[in-house]
C-alpha cells in the first residue's frame, strides 16, 4: 500500500466513516455524507450499531463534546462556522473531521497567509490556456471557494485573520447571496452555490490584531470557541494517542510510556495554568504551552529513544525538548520554567523515581 506521511482525514478513517455510513439511520442534510449523530459519534466516539452487533468508534477530539454538537448544526445552516482559540487547541484537527465526515472532502482549503490574495478566494486564470482560448471554463483555475460552491461541499480557510481584512471580505457576498459572479465569462459566469456548500474558518486569539475580521463578516459566521484541554488525564490521554499514531507512521517501534507522558501533561497543565496540583503558584511562560507543543515534544523525545537511545525515553531528552519548544519565544521563559522545576522538586520529590529523574535532569537547563 502506498505511504504518506498525513493522509487525509476521510483516508485515516475511511474504515470508521463507511462503517458509520452504511448504518446510518439519522436525518441528513442536502448532500451530507452522514447525519448531523453520525457526524458527533465520528467526532467524539461511540458506538455504531451494525447487523453483526456494536461496533466502537474511536475519539477523536477531546473536550467541549456540546460545542462538536453546536458546530454541526451551525454548518447544516446558512452560516459559516468560525472556530477561534489559541495555538494548539485542535481547531484545524476538528475543521478537518467536521469536513470530512459531512462532505468526505477535508482537503478544499485555503491557507490565509498575509500573501493571500482575493484570487485565491475566488479565481484566477491558467494564462497560458487565456492567452490562446480567451476568457471560458477551461481557462479558469477555481479556487477552494468555488469548488466548495459547484460540488456542495465545505471550503476550509485556515488562519482567516492572517489574512488582510479587505481580503478577507471578498468572502461576504458568497456568503450573503451564495452566489459568485466571474464578469470575464459573461453568461456563464454565474456560480450558485449548491446544497451542502458552507465555510469553516478558524482563527488564532494570539494573532488578534494582526488582521482584525470586519464587523460585517464576523456577522456571516457562528463563533466557537475551542479551548484548551483543562483535564491533565485527558492531556495525557491525547499525548499517548498521538504519539502511538506518529510512531506507527514512521515505523518507530518503541513503546509509548503513559508515565512518561504524565510527566509532561502534568507540566504543561501547571505551567499554562500558572499553578501546580498542590497549591502553588507558579509563573506562567510568554509561550503557548498548547497540547500541540506537548505531543511534538514527546514524540521528539521518542525519535531520539528510538533512534540514538536505548528505546525508552530518557527523562533529559525530554526536559531539553521542554526547554526547546517553551524558550523559544523570550528569554525570559528560561527563569520560569526553572523556577516551576525548583517548586516541583519539593512538591513531587515524593511522586516516584520517574519523577526525580526528570527533575534533576531539569538542573542542567541553561
Ligand atoms: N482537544 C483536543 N483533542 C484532541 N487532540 C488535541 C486537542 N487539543 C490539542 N490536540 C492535539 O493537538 C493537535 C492540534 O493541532 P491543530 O493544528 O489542530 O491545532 P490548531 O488549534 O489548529 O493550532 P494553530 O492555531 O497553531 O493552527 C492535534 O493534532 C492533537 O494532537
Ligand atoms: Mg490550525
Amino acid at each position: 500500500m502506498e505511504q504518506f506521511i498525513k493522509p487525509p482525514v476521510e483516508v485515516r478513517y475511511s474504515e470508521e466513516l463507511a462503517l458509520l455510513a452504511a448504518n446510518d439511520k439519522g436525518k441528513k442534510p442536502v448532500s451530507w455524507k452522514l447525519s448531523p449523530a453520525a457526524v458527533r459519534t465520528f467526532i467524539i466516539g461511540g458506538e455504531v450499531a451494525t447487523p453483526e452487533g456494536k461496533v466502537k468508534i474511536s475519539r477523536k477530539f477531546y473536550g467541549n463534546d456540546a460545542l462538536v454538537e453546536r458546530a454541526v448544526i451551525t454548518l447544516a445552516g446558512s452560516r459559516g462556522l468560525m472556530l477561534v482559540g489559541e495555538p494548539g487547541t485542535a481547531k484545524t484537527m476538528l475543521s478537518e473531521l467536521l469536513s470530512a465526515a459531512c462532505c468526505g472532502v477535508s482537503t478544499n482549503t485555503v491557507q490565509g497567509t498575509a500573501g493571500t490574495t482575493e484570487d485565491m478566494i475566488k479565481y484566477s486564470w491558467n494564462y497560458a490556456m487565456l492567452l490562446s482560448k480567451g476568457p471560458c471554463r477551461e481557462a479558469l483555475v477555481p479556487s477552494p471557494l468555488l469548488i466548495g460552491m459547484e460540488k456542495g461541499i465545505f471550503a476550509r480557510f485556515e488562519e482567516i485573520t492572517r489574512t488582510p481584512a479587505e481580503i478577507q471580505d471578498s468572502l461576504i457576498s458568497v456568503m450573503s447571496d451564495q452566489i459568485l459572479v466571474i464578469p470575464e465569462l459573461g453568461d456563464e459566469g454565474l456560480v450558485l452555490a449548491r446544497p451542502g456548500f458552507n465555510i469553516i474558518g478558524t482563527a488564532n486569539t494570539r494573532d488578534k490584531g494582526v488582521n482584525e475580521m470586519s464587523g460585517a463578516l464576523k456577522r456571516r459566521f457562528n463563533f466557537e470557541t475551542v479551548e484548551p484541554v483543562r483535564d491533565v488525564r485527558l492531556e495525557k490521554q491525547i499525548i499517548v494517542r498521538e504519539a502511538e499514531e506518529l510512531a506507527a507512521a514512521g515505523h518507530i517501534d518503541c513503546p509509548v510510556d503513559p508515565d512518561v507522558a504524565e510527566l509532561l501533561a502534568v507540566t504543561y497543565h501547571e505551567l499554562r495554568e500558572g499553578v501546580t496540583a498542590e497549591g502553588t503558584v507558579v509563573e506562567k511562560p510568554a509561550a503557548v504551552m498548547s497540547t500541540a507543543e506537548a505531543v511534538s515534544v514527546f514524540f521528539q523525545a521518542l525519535c531520539h529513544a528510538w533512534y540514538y537511545g536505548s528505546g525508552r525515553i530518557e527523562p533529559a531528552v525530554l526536559t531539553e525538548g521542554l526547554l526547546g519548544a517553551v524558550c523559544k519565544e523570550n528569554k525570559d521563559d528560561l527563569g520560569k520554567l526553572r523556577g516551576y522545576f525548583k517548586t516541583a522538586a519539593k512538591e513531587k520529590s515524593k511522586a516516584g523515581e520517574l519523577w526525580k529523574a526528570y527533575i534533576d535532569s531539569a538542573k542542567e537547563l541553561k
